[in-house]
C-alpha cells in the first residue's frame, strides 16, 4: 500500500479555532478522520504538525525517502523558509503544496512561495478539500499527461 503523510505547519493545529472566516470551522483531527474513512482502504495515512521549522524539515527528511507521497501545508514558513524549500528539494518524494485558503487573493506576502518550484503541484483556496484532492493525485499517481 502507498503511504502518504500530511505535514501542517505552524498555527495549523488551531484549525477550527483560528480565524474561522478564513479557514473554517473544523479541526484538522475531525476532518483528518474523514480523509482516514475516505482513503484509509486504499493507503496508508499519516499526519504530523509541527510549529518549529527544525521539525518540519526533520520530518521531511525522515519520511521523504521513501514514502510514496508527501502533502505539505507549510502555512506561513512557505512564504519566508528556504531552509524548508531546500529539504523539499533534497528529498525522493514527491510534494503537493497544499493552501487552504487562495493565498493568491490575500496580502501580498502571501504571493510568493519558496516552495511551489520544488513541488510536484500547487492546491491553493479549495478549503479543507485540498487536502483530499493532493492525496487522490498520489492514489492516481497523476504525470504531465493528467
Ligand atoms: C495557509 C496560508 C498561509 O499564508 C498562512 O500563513 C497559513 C495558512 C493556508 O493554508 O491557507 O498559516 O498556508
Amino acid at each position: 500500500m502507498k503511504k502518504i503523510i500530511i505535514i501542517n505547519g505552524p498555527n495549523l493545529n488551531l484549525l477550527g479555532k483560528r480565524e474561522p472566516t478564513v479557514y473554517g470551522t473544523q479541526s484538522f483531527e475531525s476532518y483528518f478522520e474523514s480523509l482516514k474513512e475516505q482513503f484509509g482502504g486504499a493507503i496508508v495515512l499519516e499526519y504530523f504538525q509541527s510549529n518549529h521549522e527544525g521539525a518540519i524539515i526533520d520530518k521531511l527528511h525522515e519520511v521523504g525517502f521513501s514514502y510514496d507521497g508527501i502533502v505539505l501545508n507549510g502555512g506561513a514558513y512557505t512564504h519566508t523558509s528556504i531552509a524548508i524549500a531546500d529539504a523539499i528539494a533534497a528529498i525522493n518524494t514527491a510534494v503537493v503544496e497544499v493552501h487552504i485558503s487562495n493565498v493568491y487573493a490575500r496580502e501580498a506576502f502571501r504571493h510568493h512561495s519558496y516552495f511551489s518550484a520544488n513541488c510536484k503541484g500547487l492546491i491553493v483556496g479549495l478549503g479543507l478539500q485540498g487536502y483530499s484532492l493532493a492525496i487522490l493525485s498520489f492514489v492516481l499517481g497523476t504525470n504531465a499527461n493528467g
